[in-house]
Parts: C-alpha cells; sequence; structure tokens
C-alpha cells in the first residue's frame, strides 16, 4: 500500500469559525478533578422474535454528578444525561415504545435513520404527551453502518431539550461492517463520544440565562456527560465515533501531540478511500469516525483530544502489544450516484443571522409543505448560504429522512473527507455546495439548519416525498394545535 497523504489543516476558510462571531464564549476547561469518562451502555431489547426486537425509551429527568458538589438537573433516555446507546442492524423490524416522563411535550427523532415521516422519524409532528407515550416500528433499509444518534424535535424547544441532556447514540450495524478489519467491541475500543458544552449556575443549567439567538455557546466542554474525563485505552487502535451534539458550537479536533488519525467514516457510512488527517472539523450534528493508533505510547503516557486550545478527553495508555498495521485505503465501495435526467436542481438558502435568520426567505410552519421530490430519484441539490464572508457563520444543513454526496463546493471538489454519504453539511458564509439527494422512504420531512437555535428560530422546511403510483396524504397539526390537544386522560 503506498503511503498515504496526511491531510494537515481543517480544509473550512478560517473567516467563517465560530470565534470570530459577537457572541462567542470560549471553551475553556474548569479546574476539577479527573474523573471516568462516561460510556453509555447499550440498550437492551424488552423481546427478540427472529427479526423482529421490541425497546422501550423513556425520557426522563435525573441529577447527574457533572462538577464537584451539588448535582446538576439533567434529562436523559433511560439514564440520568444523554441516553442508553441503540444498537440496530440493517434489514431487521423495530418496535419502539417511547415514554414520556417529562412535564412537557418532546418528540424523539432518529437523526439519520431513513424511516417514513413526519410520524415514525420523530420530528415536531409526533408528540408524545407528558406521561403519555408513542409506538412506532419501522424495517430498517440503511446505505450501510453507520453512526447515528437520536435526539428531542419538539417545535419550538428542541435546543432547549438538547441542552439539558435529550440526546443519544443510535448505532447501525451490518454483516459487511463485522467483517471489516476495524475495532468493533463497544466500550473497549470502539467508544462514542458525544461532543457538547455547557455552562452551569450553582451547578445547574440555565437555558434562559445562556440563551443566544445565534446558537447557545457553553462555557466548559462536556464530553458524554463528563468534564476533564479520562480513557484506559487497553487496545492498540481505538475507533471513535465522533459526534458534535453541541446547540452551537464547531469542534476543532486534534490531539496534543498531534499525532495522525485516519478517519474511516462521516455521518451515514464509510468513507472511500479513508483519509489520514491530523484535525477534523465537526459543525453540530455532523459525525465522523476515525481509528486512532496508539502503538507508539509507552503504558502511563497520556493522549489529550482537544478543540482549539482546550483539553477534551484524556487517553492513558495501558499495555498491550502495538499493531502498525494501517487501516486499508477501501473499506467499501461507495455506488456513485448519477442525477436523474428529468430531476430538476433544486436550490435552497440559508440567510440572515440572529433573528434574520430564514430557509428560502421564509421561516418554518409546520402546516406548509414547501417542496415536493419523487421517491427515489436522485436530485441535485445547491444549498447556499448567503451570510457575507466576513462576519458570517457557518450553517450546518440537514435533511431528515435521506442521505446525500457531496458534489462540490462553489463549484470545486469537495473535501477529501467528503467522500462518503451524509445527512448534515457544513455550509460556509457565500458559500454553495451542491449535494445529491435521494429519498427511499415516504413522508413529510424536515430540513433546517442544525445550530438548533436556528432551527427553533424557523430556520427549517418541510418536503413531501411522493409516489405516483401510491398518493399520500398527509394531515399536518401546527404546534398551537397540537399544545391545545392534551389529550384528557393520561395513558
Ligand atoms: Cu438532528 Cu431535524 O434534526
Ligand atoms: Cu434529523
Ligand atoms: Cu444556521
Amino acid at each position: 500500500m503506498a503511503k498515504r497523504e496526511v491531510y494537515t489543516d481543517y480544509f473550512y476558510d478560517e473567516n467563517v469559525y465560530d470565534f470570530h462571531d459577537g457572541g462567542y464564549v470560549p471553551l475553556v476547561m474548569p479546574n476539577v478533578p479527573e474523573k471516568k469518562l462516561l460510556i453509555p451502555e447499550v440498550l437492551q431489547p424488552d423481546r427478540v422474535q427472529g427479526d423482529e426486537i421490541w425497546y422501550t425509551i423513556v425520557a426522563q429527568k435525573g441529577e447527574t454528578a457533572i462538577l464537584p458538589g451539588l448535582k446538576t438537573k439533567t434529562w436523559g433516555y433511560g439514564m440520568s444525561i444523554l441516553g442508553k446507546t441503540v444498537i440496530l442492524e440493517d434489514g431487521k423490524h423495530y418496535h419502539v415504545h417511547i415514554v414520556n416522563n417529562l412535564d412537557e411535550i418532546t418528540t424523539l427523532h432518529w437523526h439519520g435513520l431513513n424511516i417514513p415521516g413526519p410520524i415514525t422519524d420523530g420530528g415536531p409532528h409526533a408528540p408524545i404527551y407528558p406521561g403519555g407515550s408513542r409506538d412506532i416500528e419501522f424495517t430498517l433499509h440503511q446505505e450501510g453502518a453507520q453512526t447515528d444518534w437520536m435526539h428531542a424535535h419538539p417545535c419550538p424547544n428542541t435546543a432547549r431539550q438538547v441542552w439539558n441532556g435529550l440526546a443519544a447514540f443510535v448505532i447501525v450495524t451490518d454483516e459487511q461492517a463485522r467483517t471489516l478489519p476495524l475495532p468493533q467491541t463497544y466500550g473497549v475500543d470502539d467508544i462514542p463520544l458525544v461532543l457538547q458544552d455547557r455552562t452551569y449556575h450553582n451547578n445547574q443549567l440555565d437555558y434562559h440565562k445562556d440563551y443566544d439567538v445565534d446558537g447557545t455557546l457553553g462555557r466548559y466542554p462536556l464530553i458524554n456527560g463528563t468534564i476533564n474525563g479520562v480513557f484506559h485505552v487497553t487496545t492498540p487502535k481505538l475507533r471513535l465515533r465522533l459526534l458534535n451534539g453541541a446547540n452551537r458550537r464547531e469542534f476543532r479536533l486534534h490531539f496534543a501531540d498531534n499525532r495522525p488519525f485516519t478517519q474511516i467514516a462521516s455521518d451515514c457510512g464509510f468513507l472511500d478511500p479513508v483519509i489520514d488527517l491530523t484535525k477534523l472539523m465537526l459543525t453540530p450534528a455532523e459525525r465522523a469516525e476515525v481509528v486512532v493508533n496508539f502503538s507508539d505510547c509507552q503504558p502511563g503516557e497520556r493522549v489529550v483530544l482537544m478543540s482549539d486550545d482546550t483539553p477534551l478527553v484524556n487517553f492513558d495508555i495501558g499495555n498491550f502489544s502495538p499493531n502498525k498495521q494501517p487501516i486499508a485505503d477501501h473499506l467499501v465501495t461507495i455506488p456513485q450516484w448519477q442525477a436523474d435526467t428529468d430531476g430538476q436542481l433544486q436550490t435552497t438558502v440559508m440567510s440572515g443571522m440572529d433573528e434574520n435568520v430564514r430557509l428560502d426567505g421564509q421561516l418554518f410552519d409546520m402546516t406548509r409543505i414547501d417542496r415536493q421530490q419523487q421517491l427515489g430519484k436522485t436530485v441535485d441539490w445547491d444549498v447556499k448560504n448567503t451570510n457575507n464572508p466576513d462576519g458570517g457563520m457557518i450553517h450546518p444543513f440537514h435533511m431528515h429522512g435521506c442521505h446525500f454526496q457531496v458534489i462540490s463546493r462553489n463549484g470545486h471538489a469537495p473535501y477529501p473527507n467528503e467522500t462518503g454519504f451524509k445527512d448534515t453539511i457544513g455550509v460556509n458564509s457565500g458559500e454553495t455546495v451542491r449535494i445529491r439527494v435521494r429519498f427511499d422512504v415516504l413522508g413529510v420531512f424536515m430540513y433546517h439548519c442544525h445550530i438548533l437555535e436556528h432551527e427553533d428560530t424557523g430556520m427549517m422546511a418541510q418536503i413531501k416525498i411522493f409516489d405516483p403510483q401510491n398518493p399520500q396524504n398527509y394531515h399536518l397539526k401546527s404546534m398551537t394545535e397540537i399544545m391545545n390537544h392534551y389529550p384528557s386522560k393520561k395513558e
């Protein structure tokens, strides 16, 4: 195998980094004792019968020891913060019972899963009332193994509910992924890392106090619900499933010793070819899987994952025999989609900042269908960010219910780590990113900026996926209608 180039920049234009924003809150590591990094346990099914699997997920309140002293009141899925990791297998049929033990309406969105909208997908049209529950079922057909996530998505309270803790990993696996020579023992050499940031007031979260209309930033890093966490490395190679789960912050990741690592996957599956990097930037909701090799380290050594100059997680090196075998260039072959000739180029525009953010010049309306696309057609979309390149911001564009391929950035080749399927893409100020989009499930789906405060302000729209052979009608309720129709008796 020829030696691969090691990329040493973030690819993005430096002018649009979030720290050029007037309201930027620097990320700092507080002086607190280290503690074991939380690795969420795997959610166990209630029942398995052949290819049918039943799960229960409970949105609940709890208390988490984050800082020394008082515990922090937080929310989670079956845990006090974040949630148990759901591991799904492509091709299986799932039944999920979702319970809301909070005092307000929530929804549970499966970010990255191609499952029908708007109800199963879990956007704002699928409310779960306090004390109530919702049952969904779906057969999973993804384009391949991937790291997805689930989070609350009620309109316009997504940002606050996620800030309080409602976000968890969803890992999709399949036969092919299991045969690849990659670390894949969950919690041992294959670990999820959700990157977030929070500010505390007397050890408590106060979303309203910290609110910023351009995206709420936290002062301290919170990685897997842990500050100053330590992970004990017991294998030469470690696979990190990185998720930017922050409301607004971009994470610019690198190791303190600048060691290179291999990015093997992006949002919705493997890259082809994989790439070696020393720096990786993730905008909100983007994911990356990377493999880090610690074979050159001595037992007792510490390697620190950083964002800019701030430490995020400490990796303490244990005893293991080195394995310098590099990751193969090609793990999988990715089909190169062709745009359907009868599909018309779509253009969508993200504009404005603060309360002036708009998607295609409009604010979100839950009862309005903004555009349509035919089931199974592959259509090119130009996603534009019209912010001024000096002083504007990156808007991470996300679509529910589908995957896309990145075709170009301002007419140039996409970044070298954009060869895989994605569902979220950072679009720089003044940039047009062309993506190739295909929906394989029917429904009404959201597409929006994934800065959660922009989404809650209304930088969001809806697309209806139709099949001329199988016309469907959707009754779309507004959030006011949903709020006014609390079930008379709790289930
Ligand atoms: Cu993470 Cu509307 O989604
Ligand atoms: Cu989503
Ligand atoms: Cu935005």
